[in-house]
């Protein structure tokens, strides 16, 4: 029987990544964005400890408008480039997808009605929210991942819609994850508050220029993360159109109800690893240990 050993929210600012200087990635940097890095880092180790067999990862930078899509072939290989900051985000990827296991959630949302694909185009360019969130939980790619596209129910209905859509779609991955034998790690990549600033400092990694885009997006992202360490999950999934509405926020992409619901919705305190702005956007790096045994309070 398959698990769920841990679901993470892993926001995907590209900065991350350029602060780090990975071999992979072709710009240079001297660094910034510590708190979340070092996060990054604490949440890594975590994981490390972990027994998983794949990643799952719910991405709002691969966009459908015609069902989901789940990626379906054992490798890509190839360069992304942040189509914002090119001048940051230049990676060369090199991807192992747990191709059974996507599938396997593939066939359990079809069967629930959901609209699906499996994309089996060898030349499809993984997009950076996958990659980034990836990279920073698991820098050595030792572990394959299987992307999830994220349809925009947005654009033609609501958020309301696109959310219900994303936990009917949650519980399908939940199902399909059970009755495999797979232990999986979830990952919900986005920011929390996403408005953020046009106007880029000459030097992208000059930390005097880094903050918040306003106070009502600050107030927003600490009420949420307040409700997580309390282990409310449902009231935060319930407050998710109204926060998504009020602070452009990248949950419109459905990624963190998903997530939720295929955990069975937690009623367990989140693990706070980290909270910081880039360009503007609020970012927390946060996870949720089902196993009482190994669950922290970090921050
Ligand atoms: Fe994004």
């Amino acid at each position: 029987m398959g698990e769920i050993v841990a679901g993470c929210i892993a926001p995907h600012p590209p900065h991350v990544v350029y602060a780090d200087n990975p071999e992979q990635n072709e710009p240079h940097s001297e660094g910034g964005w510590e708190t979340l890095r070092w996060g990054y880092a604490k949440l890594a180790r975590k994981l490390k400890s972990l027994d998983y067999d794949a990643m799952v990862i719910f991405t709002p930078h691969w966009q459908t408008y015609v069902g989901t899509h789940f990626l379906g072939l054992p490798n890509f290989k190839s360069k992304s480039v942040d189509p914002i900051f090119p001048n940051l985000f230049r990676f060369n990827y090199d991807i192992n997808v747990d191709v059974d296991l996507s599938i396997a959630m593939h066939d359990a949302a079809k069967d629930a009605g959901i609209i699906t694909k499996m994309m089996e185009n060898q030349d499809f360019r993984v997009d950076y929210g996958t990659i980034v969130s990836a990279h920073m939980l698991n820098s050595e790619w030792d572990k394959p991942v299987v992307p999830i596209s994220s349809n925009r129910n947005r654009h033609y209905y609501s958020v309301e819609v696109m959310n219900e859509q994303a936990r009917a779609l949650g519980r399908a991955c939940r199902k399909a994850i059970l009755e495999s034998d797979k232990r999986v790690v979830l990952v919900s990549s986005h920011s929390l508050s996403h408005r953020h600033f046009t106007i880029e400092p000459p030097l992208p990694e000059d930390m005097s220029k880094q903050h918040i885009y306003n106070h009502s997006n600050y107030v927003w992202d600490m009420k949420l993360i307040d409700l997580m360490r309390q282990g409310k999950m449902q009231e935060v999934v319930d407050l998710m159109p109204e926060f998504t509405e009020q602070t452009i926020a990248e949950t419109d992409s459905g990624s963190f109800s998903w997530m939720m619901e295929a955990m069975g919705m937690p009623d367990y305190p989140a693990e706070i690893y980290g909270y910081q702005s880039v360009i503007g956007t609020g970012n927390t790096i946060a996870a949720w240990d089902p196993n009482p045994e190994t669950r922290e309070v970090v921050l």
